[in-house]
């Protein structure tokens, strides 16, 4: 069978790329390598039933050279970052490219897409851990806006045009590839000056997060066990960490002593950033009923990557 990842070159696009070839697929990628790598692909390029197109998901030629005769798009392409937002390029990245993207499944008739869509769609929950049927769905980044506009078109298109469709909100993703987020932003700080580090808001933002072998493994079992024409998923772990624990766990694993850790203190009560969601935790409740749990929790998954990283970047 054939998949298309758009984003394949990215951070959880190229994990997924490894674990489907891994499990004898014919994998295309189609990656514009803005925050994608060729590096982040060095073993899929090795691979006979992996092909990568350098193109971009706002070129409609591009998308129909990758989706024909493909049987499902994993859609991950996108501006991720939820910080740094200029409203037309998430619109353009992941609005219009997911509408593209849509267009040429229809085109020529590629029935199943799995869309990489976030917790943000939530924006500040009342209720937590948040599950998916939770309303109203109030995003208060423009990046959340855009991932709750691209689950809509996806599930319009189920229903008009006999696509199947499923929406994973991810937690937040870390692990090996990381290359945007606070973890990453944290080492780098460190790097530039050991002596002191900054930290966004007032550092009592609680997240969840989830290492991305589970990620992975969750995506790929609920593409195969869902059944339903479009269905919705939350994929995180079941606690969370703070923003100051995560500091001091970088610190801790870069074997930095007497570090000077100071909060900008924020916005809006403590942000780290305008539409910064200050706590975020989801319902898992959903994806254990299937049968499926994650091995790492938030603290663990952290730790793993702070490790990964440090030797990704040391060993360049
Ligand atoms: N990392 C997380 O915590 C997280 C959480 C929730 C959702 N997501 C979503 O998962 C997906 C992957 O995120 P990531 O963290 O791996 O980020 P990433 O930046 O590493 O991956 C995105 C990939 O898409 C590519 N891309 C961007 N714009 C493109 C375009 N116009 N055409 C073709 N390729 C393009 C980039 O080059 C990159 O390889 C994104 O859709 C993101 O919104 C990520």
């Amino acid at each position: 069978m054939k998949v298309l990842v758009t984003g394949g070159a990215g951070f959880i696009g190229s994990h997924l790329v490894d674990r489907l070839l891994a499990e004898g697929y014919e994998v295309v990628c189609l990656d514009n390598l803005t925050s994608g790598t060729t590096d982040n692909l060095k073993h899929a390029l090795k691979h006979r039933n992996f092909r990568l197109i350098k193109g971009d998901i706002r070129r409609t030629r591009d998308v129909w050279k990758a989706v024909k005769d493909c049987d499902t798009v994993f859609h991950y392409a996108a501006n991720p970052e939820v910080r740094i937002g200029i409203p037309r390029v998430h619109f353009e990245n992941n609005i219009l490219g997911t509408f593209i993207v849509l267009e040429a499944m229809r085109k020529y008739d590629v029935r199943n897409i799995v869309f990489a869509s976030s917790s943000t769609v939530y924006g500040d929950a009342k209720v937590m851990p948040t599950p998916e049927n939770y309303t109203p769905l109030e995003p208060i980044s423009v990046y959340g806006a855009s991932k709750l506009a691209c689950e809509s078109l996806i599930s319009s298109y189920v229903h008009t045009y006999g696509l199947r469709g499923l929406s994973l909100r991810y937690a937040n993703i870390v692990g090996p590839r990381l290359r945007h987020g606070v973890i990453y932003d944290f080492i780098m700080k460190l790097k530039r000056n050991p002596r002191r580090l900054e930290i966004l808001g007032d550092g009592t933002q609680r997240k969840s997060y989830l290492y991305v072998t589970d990620a992975v493994d969750a995506t790929i079992f609920l593409w195969r066990s869902v059944e339903k024409e479009y269905d919705v998923f939350n994929i995180g772990s079941e606690d969370s960490v703070s923003v100051m624990d995560i500091a001091k766990i970088v610190v801790d694993k870069m074997g930095l002593k007497n570090v000077e850790l100071y909060t900008t203190g924020g916005v809006d009560g403590g942000r780290g950033w305008k539409g910064d969601v200050k706590y975020m935790l989801l319902s898992v409740q959903k994806l254990r009923k299937l049968g499926w749990t994650p091995k790492h929790n938030s603290r663990e998954s952290v730790e793993l990557t702070v490790t990964s990283l440090l030797e990704e970047l040391e060993t360049g």
